[in-house]
């Protein structure tokens, strides 16, 4: 079995968690404005729950089904975010889902982390297709999704039952042959 790939850019290094994690996802994940816009982010985030779901990662790498990677910034190795891909094994493809703490936000560090797991999905599992889906109302993610050339492929009309809430998703993609020309 590989190891989980770790994946450096300019500002920031894409590692695998540790348990030594937990209490900074706790923290930030914690933020109602990280579950306001993401599907399956609890709120308030129960005790214990970044422990399960950070031992939940290394078995979903095996499985080849998903990778997850906390961002953390190069220079102090802070955590400020995490990001990952949960990957369909018989379609060769692959959803790509991040959050980023909200005192990082707007500095070009989801983008960032974005392009490089993009760049990691059709270079190491070779994937053939990598999409991503945002709440209408979440316009900061459709920007990270247009920044990193994903196409918008349209929307889903109330698609998702968010807070009691049916929400409509938008939908981008990139497939392999438009990421190589
Ligand atoms: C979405 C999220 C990950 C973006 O992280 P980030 O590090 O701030 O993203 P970036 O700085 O790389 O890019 C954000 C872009 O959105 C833009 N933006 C922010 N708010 C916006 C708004 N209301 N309307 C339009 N664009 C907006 C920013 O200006 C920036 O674009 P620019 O670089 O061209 O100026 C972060 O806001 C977040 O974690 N939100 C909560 C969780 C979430 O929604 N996750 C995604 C689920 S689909």
């Amino acid at each position: 079995m590989n190891p989980v790939p770790i994946l450096t850019t300019e500002r920031l290094v894409l590692r695998p968690f540790t348990l030594a994690d937990a209490p900074g996802v706790h923290k930030l994940a914690g933020h109602f404005e990280i579950a306001d816009t993401t599907m399956n982010m609890p709120h308030p985030y129960p005790d214990g729950a970044a422990e399960s779901w950070i031992g939940t990662h290394q078995k979903t790498w095996e499985l080849g089904s998903g990778l997850t990677l906390a961002i953390t910034l190069k220079d102090s190795g802070q955590l400020i975010g995490a990001i990952g891909l949960t990957i369909n094994k018989d379609h060769h493809r692959a959803e790509m889902g991040y959050w980023v703490a909200v005192p990082y936000w707007g500095r070009g560090f989801c983008t960032e982390a974005a392009r490089a797991l993009l760049d990691y999905g059709f270079t190491g599992p070779k994937l053939n297709k990598i999409y991503a889906t945002h709440l209408a109302r979440n316009p900061a993610s459709g920007k990270v999704m247009q920044k990193i050339g994903m196409k918008y492929e349209g929307c889903l009309r109330q698609h998702v039952k968010k807070w009691d809430k049916f929400e409509d998703l938008a939908y981008y993609g990139t497939l392999r042959n438009e990421y190589y020309n």
